[in-house]
């Protein structure tokens, strides 16, 4: 059976930009592929974290997996940092990479502006090659990840073929899994960026957890334009977006939304995307709350995963170490 990994960083509640750009096949996938679905708390801390914020968020991206269909008896769901494999292959790795390709990574630039201005901390730049180590100490034939990942799984590739190069076929190549619709939901008050869940304006996301009335009005809010049509084009990147959102909760194309509105203005469209979003949402945050209810179970269960992820990858870090000369 062949492998898949994704994970998602506990900076902060996951949005609908997470549900629709990967979780959402989790359930699908794990039937499928033998699979890796891991909190990368690790890299969260490539941005300052308050503490307590990120052991919660933590817990609640835990819930959150499980309540979106993942199914612990069916796949590997570890916690990053309780699996000290993942750093150490990040350190073999990094000596793999080279700084010129990491300069160009799109994500380091954007981070980096927003971070304090010559104080770049210096994992938001080695990000990439910790999700290198990520995807391939897992030896996963896949990984599912949203439009805005593709470069950093290039880099990964790069890494296997240099690599290999020097030490056999050692490393397996990855193939990224990206979503027809809902690869890249925008931010909903500046459609040309991506939607995050540490953006500090809460009206640019729909945060997993927000109730109906925040959906609704957040929606209704969100930016689009004076032509009134509801039209899927890249140069009105607002109605566009809200366009692509309906087509990948409602599992319809562009082209059947666009049409089904036709003649129906943005205050209909609106109203019905909250509704349907509503709908989707519900289901999970009834089920995260009930997990979040026993944290204690959220906690043995990732323990108990990331000892199961730790004796799965040890053996084949180790044959990594005897091939670079480690004694
Ligand atoms: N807006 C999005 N649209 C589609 N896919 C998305 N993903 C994230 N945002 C969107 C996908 O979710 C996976 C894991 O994301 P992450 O949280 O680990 O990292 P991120 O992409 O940096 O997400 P955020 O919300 O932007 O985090 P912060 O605010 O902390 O920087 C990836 O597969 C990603 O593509």
């Amino acid at each position: 059976m062949q492998s898949l990994v994704s994970g998602i960083q506990p900076s902060g509640t996951p949005t609908i930009g997470h549900l629709l750009g990967t979780v959402r096949n989790w359930a699908y996938f794990q039937e499928k592929y033998k699979c890796i679905f891991f909190i990368a708390d690790l890299h969260a801390i490539t941005m300052p974290q308050d503490a307590v914020a990120l052991n919660d968020s933590s817990l609640k991206l835990m819930a959150f997996f499980l309540a979106a269909g993942v199914d612990p008896k069916k796949c590997l769901m570890p916690i990053q940092s309780q699996v000290p494999q993942h750093a150490e292959f990040c350190w073999i790795l990094s000596c793999f990479a080279y700084i010129g390709e990491l300069s160009r990574m799109t994500q380091f630039k954007d981070k980096a502006q927003s971070a304090s201005s010559k104080a770049e901390p210096f994992g938001l730049f080695a990000y990439p090659v910790l999700m290198a180590a990520d995807i391939l100490l897992h030896e996963a034939d896949f990984v599912a990840v949203g439009a805005d990942q593709k470069q950093h799984i290039e880099l990964a590739r790069n890494l296997v073929n240099r690599f290999n190069l020097k030490y056999g076929e050692i490393l397996k190549m990855p193939e990224p899994i990206i979503p027809e619709f809902g690869a890249r939901v925008m931010s909903l008050q500046d459609p040309t960026k991506k939607m995050s869940k540490s953006d500090s304006n809460f009206q640019n996301f729909i945060s997993v957890e927000d109730d109906p009335g925040t959906i609704t009005k957040k929606i209704k809010r969100a930016v689009t334009d004076s032509e009134g049509i509801v039209a899927y084009d890249p140069s009105r990147p607002g109605i566009a977006n809200l366009v692509e959102i309906y087509s990948a909760v409602g599992g319809m194309s562009v082209n059947a939304v666009t049409d089904q509105y036709t003649g129906i203005g943005y205050g209909q469209f609106k109203l019905d995307l909250a509704d349907l979003l509503i709908e989707t949402l519900s289901p999970i945050q009834s089920e995260m709350l009930k997990l979040l209810e026993d944290k204690a179970h959220l906690k043995h269960l990732m323990r108990e995963q990331s000892e199961k992820v730790i004796a799965k990858t040890e053996p084949f870090l180790r044959k990594i170490k005897d091939l670079i000369g480690f004694v």
